[in-house]
Formats: structure tokens, sequence, C-alpha cells
């Protein structure tokens, strides 16, 4: 709970408000005016989608922006925020379990060492992302991580971890307190050395004459030809050591769960706070502070409006205001212990009623939206084990097109997400390569996009599960757009 802007301190809600000034008020004026005050709180509840409302900000009183503020995080704290109960930081024993699992998947693909610099897959296995390490800028002289499988004491496959590190920066790449069990095994190199050579000539080979690396996708190119030129074999990320990351472990699971619930919640939460004329960065800057009353580091929001949700990553400036009848689709994302949530809904603000008044001609936007649901429960129905990645898509897309509106879903199914929002397998409709594993994580996200009208998506997060249907991870889906 951080850096909220508070509100001077006033009374729980408008009613407590209003109440308060009657008090005040003498006895003679009492009845009329309460009568008065009392309409106006009615209307304010129960109509004001079609009455503008004014900004006060003089003595003290709060803005409706700060109002909507605390009401949007009062609102979510108050759901008691169960969803975190699944989350806890990857301990060591999670950093240990996840370089066994690569040692077996180098064995499994006939490698005989994974290497990988600073990044997002450096971090997965050894908890220090790019930036704790490259503090100013990306760094010209190679630090990898060299990973190798051996065997313990009891037969089974483990990891044997090494760094190649510059010889100044050793007690620096210690001092990061990696998590290890042991002290970590260095091979320094000095300034005026070859790296590559070094590495080759460190004794870590055995008698292997050129042995075989698998790069990271994240390396970079001067890195892996330096490799390449030196002694080593250099293949490329694939097969069994790719999946490793892809495949979620259940403490994986537990955060990715907690942070997708999580940011669902806070949409939910959010929504029934909303007032007309609000803006969609204002609604972006409040659901992030919402957000944060549950730890979460908000690193993306998507807030359309109306016509502009036609572009699906946004576009506009964010200054559209809120009216009835428009829909407001929200996509947006956090992080908890470095994993990424990613989800979106697309809804009417609680204001606005259900059924719609006679005046707002809805029929289209109504039926799309539900289309859109069709769409991903026929995706998740699709999520099985051996599954390609295009089935998938194909599954959502095979439901959209036929109601006609196939040319409106312009982008893919979804993709993997884990400490990246955006991971490998992407679910495309050309992507028949990539199977579906029992533990790989997906979002479902159709949509349709219809420009200078509307745009309607719905994003869930679903696990891969051996048996039985795809779970989700983003505490269950929309049912309606007044409860997303
Ligand atoms: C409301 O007024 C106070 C002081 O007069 C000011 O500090 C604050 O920024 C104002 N809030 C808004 C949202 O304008
Ligand atoms: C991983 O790094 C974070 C901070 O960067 C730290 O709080 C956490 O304790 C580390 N985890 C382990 C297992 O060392
Ligand atoms: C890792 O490999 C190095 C070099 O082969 C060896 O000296 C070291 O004992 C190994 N460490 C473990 C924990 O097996
Ligand atoms: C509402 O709009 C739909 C098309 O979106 C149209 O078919 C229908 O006739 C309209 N209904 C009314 C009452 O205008
Ligand atoms: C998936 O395929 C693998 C090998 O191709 C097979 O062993 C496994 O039983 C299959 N799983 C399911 C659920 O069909
Ligand atoms: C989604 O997951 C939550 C918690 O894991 C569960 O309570 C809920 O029933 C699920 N909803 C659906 C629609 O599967």
């Amino acid at each position: 709970m951080k850096e909220h802007i508070l509100p001077p301190p006033a009374p729980a809600n408008a009613q407590e408000q209003q109440k308060s000034r009657c008090r005040m008020a003498s006895w003679y004026s009492i009845r009329t005016l309460c009568a008065i005050l009392i309409i106006n709180v009615f209307i304010w509840f129960h109509g004001s989608a079609f009455v503008p409302r004014t900004h006060h900000n003089s003595s003290g009183k709060q803005t409706d922006l700060e109002k909507f503020e605390k009401c949007s995080i009062d609102t979510f704290v108050g759901t008691g925020m169960e969803f975190l109960k699944t989350a806890e930081r990857p301990p060591l024993e999670e950093y240990v379990l996840r370089r066994n699992n690569l040692a077996k998947a180098l064995v499994a693909d006939s490698v005989d060492a994974f290497v990988v610099e600073p990044g997002y897959t450096f971090s997965y296995y050894a908890n220090v992302t790019q930036p704790q390490w490259e503090v100013w800028e990306p760094e010209e002289r190679p630090f990898l991580m060299v990973i190798r499988p051996t065997k313990n004491d009891d037969g089974e496959i483990v990891a044997n971890t090494t760094f190649l590190v510059p010889s100044f920066e050793e007690v620096r790449a210690r001092l990061l307190k990696m998590p290890f069990e042991e002290e970590i095994e260095a091979v320094p190199w000095e300034e005026h050395w070859n790296p590559y050579v070094t590495l080759y000539t460190s004794g870590i080979w055995g008698d292997k004459l050129s042995p075989v690396l698998m790069v990271d996708e994240e390396i970079r190119d001067f890195i892996q030809r330096g490799l390449d030129n030196h002694g080593f074999t250099v293949v490329g990320l694939s097969g069994e050591v790719e999946a490793v990351r892809q495949i979620k472990t259940e403490r994986e699971l537990g955060i990715l769960s907690a942070v997708n619930t999580g940011t669902v919640e806070a949409i939910r939460a959010m929504r029934t706070c909303l007032y007309p004329g609000v803006t969609e960065n204002e609604v972006a800057a409040v659901l992030d502070n919402t957000m944060r009353a549950a730890g979460f580091e908000p690193f993306f929001d998507i807030v359309e409006f109306g016509k502009s949700a036609a572009l699906p990553h946004g576009g506009h400036d964010g200054e559209r205001k809120l009216a009835p009848g428009d829909f407001i689709l929200i996509d947006v994302g956090s992080h908890l212990y470095g994993y990424s949530s990613d989800v979106c809904r697309t809804f009417y603000p609680s204001f606005f009623p259900n059924p719609p008044p006679p005046e707002y001609n809805l029929t289209e936007h109504l039926a799309v939206w539900t289309l859109v649901l069709d769409a991903q429960a026929a995706s998740v129905k699709a999520m099985v084990p051996n599954a390609t990645a295009a089935s998938v898509d194909i599954a959502a897309r095979s439901i959209i097109s036929a109601a006609g509106y196939g040319q409106y879903f312009t982008h893919r199914l979804g993709h993997s997400i884990g400490i990246k929002a955006h991971e490998s397998p992407y679910l495309n409709k050309g992507n028949f390569e990539a199977k579906l594993r029992p533990g790989m994580v997906f979002t479902s996200e159709p949509g349709v996009y219809v420009l200078g009208k509307f745009g309607v998506r719905h994003e869930d997060i679903l696990v891969v599960r051996e048996d039985g249907e795809a779970e989700n991870l983003s505490g269950g889906f929309a049912v309606s757009p007044w409860e997303p």
C-alpha cells in the first residue's frame, strides 16, 4: 500500500455528508432542505447517467476524481483480496528446481550447456534482471551464465552452473546473492583476454572437442558469434530447453493466479465507482493506484471508451470523456513478484442501466459482446494437451467468422505469459508447430474491432491441465457487460 494521494478526511459517503449538513441547518428550513437533498442523493445514485455533474474543489471538498479513486481503492480492499493467498515470492528451492529441470532438458536435447546473458531468462534461472546487472546501459563485456547437466550422488541429473565474468566484476557478481546453495563458480576474464577462449579453456568441458551450447533467444549476436568462432558449436533455443520456461511450476501458477485474478478484481471494483465525464487517462491512473493497494506494480494500461476501442493497442490521446452508452474497454497488466498479469474486460459502468434506455440502440454492441465471449469459451475448450497452437486460435476465429465478423478479428487469439506478458508459444492460426503441454499458460483474448464504431475484447488467463478443461487463472470469465 503506497503512494496514493489521499483526499482530506471526509464522511464515508455522499449520504452521510448530506446528513451532517442537514443537522447544521436551522430547524425551520430543515424539512424542505433535506427533502431537496434526499432527491439529489437519489438522482446521484440512480440517475446520474443523465444528470451533468459539477466538479467542486473548495473548502476541502473532494473532487469527483478524488471520490472515484477513494471509492475504487476502498471497494477493492473491501473484497478482502483473498486472491493474494496463492502467491509467495519464489524461494531459493524454486530456482534450484528450474535449473535442474533445465539440466534434464539439456540431456534430452543432447546439448552440453545452456548459455544466457542478463535478461528475462537469466532472471528466471538466477533472479537477476538485466538492469540489476547492467545498471547504466547494455554492457559490452560478456557476463554469461553457463548451465551444464551433471549427475549428483543419487544418480539424478542436476545443474552445475558457472559464470563467465569480467575479473574486476567478480565481487559484484557475488554481491548479487543469486539463489544458489553453494558459492557461485566464476571463470574470470581479464580485460585484454578473449572471453570466449577463456571459457573454452576453463577446464569445465572435460575432453569435449567442440561443446554444443544452446543459447537463449535474447543473447546478442556478437556473443553468439564469439562463442561460435572460438571452439564451441552454437545452436539456437528450441526443443525441451525452450519448453522449461514455457511449462509453469505450481509456484509460478500460484503467482500468476494471484496477479491476474487481482487485476480483474481491481477492474470490477473500479467499475462500480465510474462517473460520466471521467477521461480514459483518469481511469487508467485510478486503476493503477487501485492495483497498487494489493502490492502490484502496474506496467501497462489500455483504457478506451466507445469508438476509441476499435484500436486494439490504443493510440488515441486518452482524453475522451465517458458518456452513457459507451463500451469501456480496459486491457491492463501489473507485476507481482516479477510475474505479469494481462487481462481485458469490455463493459458498461454501473451507472448505465440494464437494459439500456430505448434511445440507445445497442443491439449490435450487445450481440458482438456475446459473440466474443462465445469465441473465448470455444478456445478454452480447445486448450487441451497435444492440441496445436493454431487449433486454439481457429476454434475462436471460426465462431467470429461464422457470424460475419471474421475481418474484424484482426490479431492472434493469444500468447503465453509468465515473467513476460508476451511469451512463446503464440496462439495464431499459422502456428501448427507448437503443441500445448500441461502447465503451459495462455491468454485467450478474441476481439472484434469496427473502426469508427466500437471494439470488444475479453481476455483471460488459462493453464493447460493434463486431464479435463483448461483452468482459469483470472478468477472467472465475464458474464455480461454489467458483470464483467
Ligand atoms: C483540490 O484543491 C487542493 C487545494 O486547494 C489541491 O491541492 C488539489 O490538487 C485539488 N485537487 C484537484 C483534483 O484539483
Ligand atoms: C530475488 O530478488 C529479489 C529482489 O530483487 C529479492 O527480494 C528476493 O529475495 C530474491 N530471491 C531469492 C530466492 O534470493
Ligand atoms: C561443477 O563443475 C565443476 C567443473 O567441472 C566442478 O569442479 C564442480 O565440483 C562441480 N560442482 C558440483 C556442485 O557438481
Ligand atoms: C438498431 O440497430 C440495428 C443495427 O445495429 C438495426 O438493425 C435495428 O433496426 C436498430 N433498431 C432500431 C429500433 O433502430
Ligand atoms: C500427447 O502426445 C504424447 C506423445 O506424442 C503422448 O504420449 C500423450 O499421451 C498425449 N497426451 C494426450 C493427453 O493425448
Ligand atoms: C475460475 O477459477 C476460480 C478460482 O480458481 C474458480 O473459483 C472459478 O469457478 C473458475 N471459473 C470458471 C468459470 O471456470
